[in-house]
């Protein structure tokens, strides 16, 4: 096991009706932001307990963060804030609403160009306190000091991130859930899959206690989340065992001592920038493709995971087994009702070899060194 420090200060707050214990977390005083999406929780009953539970409060809205959300938009929201002079941001909705509060809640006090903060990883002293509403179980940001912001201008999808922009609490009430659309739950499954694959499955570190822990998350979300999309009605109890397991795959539990890479979400990440697929379907695409590039690197890990979590006959040669385990992980996506080719998800031929050759021009795809950039347009050439 290598050195590390765990530091994860989030208050949660899980289970059905939660939302009206907000006003116990955010000071008395406050000036509110409250940032969300296209309007889903105007729908869903969220966005009135929102109000029930801040009306203490002198609060302004902040509505229309897109699905990855991008520069463009918040920035709008950074100047709304700094006018009003809020001190308390809430973002209410999935991943994307949580990502783009956390940019706003860094660039808020921020003096220069703000985009640096994303593109070069721009040092800041404060960031404006946050909190979380959560109503899309997939990225793990309620619980997590990370996101990911695009410039559309440029076609830039990228990541950021700072201890400061740890959210001070997280609501998560499943019944936040139950208005989904049947692709997102799709794609969330998909997303808190790969999250835990991405910090498991690489080298090995001689971390069992993580490896169990990824191994019950990932049987988890197999579980729970075939049963997720299957489902005709929501059931409490599933959604919110998915929520939980969601939430656990990506706030730093799993990846304490051992290597992590994320090279299938950089890659993931480029996809969405140029075609604009959903980050759950790029990642359904990428990974299986990915994990064929590095059996021989990564063989230890991938025999732990063929017996483990796909309960495969260890009594047939090693290559075998490894070649069903990534076979059974790209029919488990295909389960869900997610495409895995890029021709299956309408991506054209057009972008790929640019984005194949970003990653020759970066010089590096993750954190692994046996993921090459070279090897990103042979991925390509598999998955189409
Ligand atoms: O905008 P609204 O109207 O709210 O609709 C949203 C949006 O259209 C809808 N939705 C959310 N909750 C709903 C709902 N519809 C009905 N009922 C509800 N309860 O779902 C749509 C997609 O939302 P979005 O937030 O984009 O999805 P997700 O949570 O999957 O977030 C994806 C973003 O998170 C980033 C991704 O790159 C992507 O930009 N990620 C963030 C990470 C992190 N911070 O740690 C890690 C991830 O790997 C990921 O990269
Ligand atoms: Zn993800």
């Amino acid at each position: 096991m290598k050195n590390f420090n765990f530091y994860n200060p989030v208050n949660v707050l899980f289970g059905e009706g939660k939302i009206l214990e907000i006003k116990e977390q955010i000071p008395a005083g406050s000036k509110v932001m409250i940032t969300y999406g296209g309007g889903s929780i105007k729908k869903n009953g969220v966005y009135d307990q929102i109000c029930e539970a801040l009306k203490d409060y002198d609060f302004v809205e902040f509505s229309g963060i897109e699905p990855n959300p991008r520069f463009e938009t918040l920035i709008k929201a950074v100047e709304l804030a700094r006018k009003e002079n809020v001190n308390f941001l809430l973002a209410v909705g999935g991943g994307s609403v949580l990502d783009g509060t956390k940019f706003i809640s860094a660039a808020i006090n921020f003096k220069g160009d703000e985009w640096q903060i994303v593109e070069s990883a721009a040092k800041f002293d404060s960031a404006v306190p946050m909190g979380t509403v959560l109503t899309l179980p997939a990225t793990g940001s309620e619980m997590n000091s990370g996101g990911v912001i695009t410039k559309a201008s440029t076609k830039q999808k990228l990541a950021f991130g700072s201890p400061l922009l740890f959210p001070r609490f997280s609501v998560l009430d499943p019944v936040t859930t139950y208005s989904l659309p049947i692709r997102q739950l799709r794609n969330g499954v998909v997303d808190a899959f790969v999250h835990v694959m991405e910090q498991y499955l690489t080298t090995d570190d001689n971390t069992p206690i993580q490896d169990r822990f990824a191994e019950s998350i990932l049987l988890t979300v197999m579980e729970e989340g075939s049963r997720l999309v299957e489902l005709k009605e929501p059931d409490y109890q599933n959604r919110a065992n998915f929520m939980w397991a969601a939430t656990m795959a990506l706030n730093g539990l799993i990846s304490t001592g051992n290597t992590s890479d994320w090279a299938t979400h950089m890659i993931g990440h480029e996809l969405t920038a140029f075609y604009g697929t959903d980050h759950g379907v790029s990642l359904a695409i990428v990974l299986p493709g990915l994990l064929k590039k590095v059996k021989a690197e990564r063989k230890v890990k991938l025999l732990q995971y063929a017996s483990r979590v796909w309960a495969i006959d260890m009594n047939m040669e090693e290559d075998k087994i490894i070649d069903l385990a990534i076979e059974k992980t790209d029919d488990f996506f295909k389960s869900l009702g997610v495409e895995t080719s890029l021709h299956a998800n309408g991506i054209s031929k057009d972008h790929l070899d640019e984005i194949s050759e970003r990653f020759i021009k970066q010089k590096y795809v993750g954190m692994m060194p046996d993921v090459k950039p070279s090897m990103v347009k042979e991925i390509f050439e598999d998955r189409f």
